[in-house]
């Protein structure tokens, strides 16, 4: 089991990192805590001390520890820098080089992967300067674990929560020891629904809950994948992935998968779950609409289908990606689902028939069949996890056929 630097910064979530370190040493890692001088004011050093077995890091010139060979080494060391919770502070010192204190100094000096788990107050984590020092650190490798949304100690309500402990937890383990059958594969994957803005107050949205897709980033997490998450906007929590991209409209997701498909490595497979909208308001308006005594028609434009554009692009730049493609229908599943496959070229279909129990948005079950070239493939009702392993299996051997 490997050795990991957990660096505790000053947020009201320090208190969470105690949970983090005997979460890791109950994955059976040695844990080394290095506090800031801003966290000792929200947890001792002694409890973090009690909890790990090792002195805890707390002054870059204690005396001592110049000399202690156990604490000098510890940048060539460490087989992970982990930071719960990084505050703004110390994502701006690492985003700039900065070396005022221990932590911000063994993030220089140490090569080890890194992993943020940021945590702060809702304003100050979308504010562009934390966004763009975020952005830095991501470019340079740095892995962030999503802060959660919720009520914030602050008062304010809105995303800036530390991570739960356990989330925290699997994100280091999927890093550490990435040693499933999807081991070195990449996959995108789309969740959710999407929301058509109408005016500032008003949207045209879906009911999809993004479970489906969140349930296959879990499981592609789980076999070893590095996955990039698109989602839409859902109150639940999605798993913790490599990337999580957060996208509200239908152009937006476009843009968020269409744009990875560039000169980076390709991804080995491309799962659109996501209940994208079909037509969106034509023109957005600026102002709240104001209620007349006439009826209201709304003018919808088609939103561009991303399924059909990655399809039309993958032949010339991504030929061994395998795309999967989902249809929700009330009648004639298997035909539909079957035209859908060849419009989009996808190479297969996920197809519910949203009108059947247990399937569908809003419930943790689904009932699919699995429309392929060969033909269709009905499977049981199953929960939604189940439903991922089933459609991952049969990705993973079209992936390997490919070579
Ligand atoms: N999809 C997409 N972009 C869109 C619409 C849909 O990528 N603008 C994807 C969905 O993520 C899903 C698949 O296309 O994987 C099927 O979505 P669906 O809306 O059922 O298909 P349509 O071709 O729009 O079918 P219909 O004509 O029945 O609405």
């Amino acid at each position: 089991m490997a050795r990991i630097t957990l660096g505790v910064s000053g947020g009201v979530g320090a208190y969470k990192a105690v949970e983090v370190a005997r979460g890791l040493q109950k994955q059976g890692h040695e844990v080394i805590a290095v506090m800031t001088e801003a966290a000792q004011r929200f947890v001792g050093p002694l409890t973090f001390e009690a909890i790990t077995r090792h002195r805890v890091i707390t002054d870059q010139f204690e005396p001592g520890l110049n000399a202690n060979v156990e604490h000098i080494a510890i940048a060539s060391d460490t087989a992970l820098l982990l930071v719960a919770p990084a505050t703004a502070n110390i994502i701006s010192k690492f985003a700039n080089g900065m070396a005022d204190d221990f932590l911000s100094s063994l993030y220089l000096a140490t090569t080890a992967p890194v992993m943020l788990a940021p945590s702060m107050n809702v304003n100050m984590l979308a504010h562009e300067a934390v966004q763009r020092n975020l952005a830095t650190l991501r470019a340079r490798g740095v892995h962030v674990v999503e802060p959660g949304e919720g009520y914030l100690a602050c008062g304010w309500i809105g995303k800036g929560r530390l991570a739960e402990p356990d989330q925290i937890v699997a994100a280091v383990q999927q890093l550490l020891q990435p040693s499933g059958r999807l081991s070195g594969r990449r996959v995108l994957v789309t969740a959710g629904p999407t929301y058509e803005d109408l005016d500032p107050v008003r949207f045209i949205g879906n009911r999809s809950s993004g479970r489906m897709g969140f349930a296959i980033a879990a499981e592609a997490t789980r076999r070893g994948a590095q996955v990039t998450l698109v989602a839409g906007p859902t109150t639940v929590e999605p798993p913790p992935v490599a990337e999580l991209v957060r996208v509200r409209r239908a152009v937006e997701m476009h843009a968020a998968v269409v744009g990875r498909m560039d000169g980076r490595a390709p991804f080995d497979a491309i799962i659109m779950a996501a209940a994208v909208a079909d037509y969106a308001p034509a023109a957005t308006v600026a102002q709240k609409i104001v209620k007349t005594d006439r009826d209201l028609a709304l003018t919808l434009a088609r939103t561009p289908d991303i399924l059909a554009d990655v399809g039309r692009m993958l032949p010339e730049t991504h030929r061994r990606s395998v795309l999967v493609g989902f249809a929700a229908e009330s009648e004639d599943l298997v035909a539909r689902a079957d035209a859908k496959r060849v419009r989009k070229h996808a190479d297969f279909i996920v197809a519910n028939n949203v009108l059947e129990p247990g399937a569908g948005f809003d419930v943790e079950t689904n009932v699919v069949t699995i429309v392929g070239p060969e033909g269709a493939e009905p499977l049981a009702k199953r929960s939604k996890a189940d439903v991922a392993a089933a459609i991952l299996d049969r990705v993973e051997r079209l992936i390997s056929a490919r070579g």
